[in-house]
């Protein structure tokens, strides 16, 4: 997972059919935002590939994380129906019976001595210490179009390349992939309007207006934003689409309502260690805030667990 990396220059795409311009620099994503609009239909928006509240169907193809999609002009995204699958493309109305061909998608096969799959901090000083050893390095960063999505035995490195799949027999792997940003579940988590710190600190660098915002947790730098203290219990909304407010308690006081457009959660971090779960091979080692333990908040009571699907906590508990 990566911070997101954005178009060459500005133009115009289309979005559910209409056109929308875009700016230098923008993803999707925030082409979509800066347009007053949501990439999905709600949720906090977090930038870097960990939440499902920005996957949309762009250029065909369902399911795309559209904070990692640069603009590009004539870029077609449609958004996924607010619950449920996106329908499949039908191949005619003459035969309803026969499928579209299937997309070839190639599959490349590739050895590599030592894996480093992330190119941040953590991932760039392993490299450099493997190269120091002598040793051959090959490095995956998704900002750079090698997105890896699995490890099997082996070690296998899966990989989703610009042109296709590769697959990386490896003889060492080491995972560097960070932390992400904590989302909230609780009511009113899958409104819009919601963003991470981090979210917010590219939003703004972009120009994106966040309106009235507030911020709860630790608020993020260089953001102008009303810091709130206590501890966040709802997020309220007027037309139950978009946010109008922020419930938050502290300890021995009442319930305080704040009227806001954007709400930012600084709600701490927690390991990116899907990959590193995979397998427990022990050539593949994790390094940086991948391998570390974050302190979790406590488990929810109410809220949106899955955006894509809308399981809720009681879905969990029932
Ligand atoms: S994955 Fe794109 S906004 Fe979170």
């Amino acid at each position: 997972m990566s911070e997101a990396v954005g178009s060459v220059g500005a133009g115009r795409m289309v979005v559910d059919g209409r056109p929308m311009a875009y700016q230098a620099g923008d993803t999707v994503a925030v082409a979509v935002l800066r347009a007053g609009e949501h990439p999905h239909h709600g949720g906090t928006i977090c930038l870097a590939g960990d939440c499902g509240n920005c996957v949309a169907q762009v250029d065909g193809v369902g399911w795309v994380r559209t904070c990692q999609r640069p603009c590009r002009p004539g870029l077609v995204m449609q958004r996924h129906p607010a619950s449920g699958a996106p329908p499949l493309p039908v191949a005619g109305q003459s035969d309803v019976t026969s499928s579209p061909p299937a997309r070839h998608i190639p599959v490349l096969r590739r050895e590599a001595e030592v894996v480093v799959i992330g190119a941040g901090e953590s991932g760039t000083a392993a490299a450099e210490a493997a190269r120091r050893e002598g040793k051959s390095v090959t490095v995956l960063e998704a900002r750079d179009g090698l997105e890896a999505v699995a490890i099997y035995a082996g070690p296998t490195v899966i990989v989703r390349a610009p042109d296709g799949m590769l697959h990386i027999n490896a003889g060492e792997v080491i995972v560097a992939t960070g932390a992400a940003e904590i989302q909230p579940v609780c009511p009113g988590n899958a409104l819009r309007g919601l963003v991470t710190a981090r979210a917010a600190q590219q939003l703004h660098a972009a120009g994106v207006d966040l309106g009235v915002a507030v911020a709860i947790g630790t608020p993020p730098e260089s953001v102008p934003c009303a810091p709130l203290s206590g501890r966040l219990v709802r997020i309220e909304s007027e037309d139950e689409a978009r946010v109008s407010a922020v419930v938050t308690v502290e300890d021995g006081e009442g319930e305080r309502t704040t009227a806001c457009d954007t709400v930012i959660l600084g709600l701490g971090r927690a390991a990116r260690d899907v990959l590193s779960r995979m397998t427990d091979e022990p050539s593949v080692s994790v390094v940086g805030p991948a391998a570390e333990s974050f302190p979790l908040p406590p488990a929810p009571t109410a809220g949106t667990v899955c955006p894509c699907s809308r399981v809720q906590v009681d879905d969990l508990s029932s």
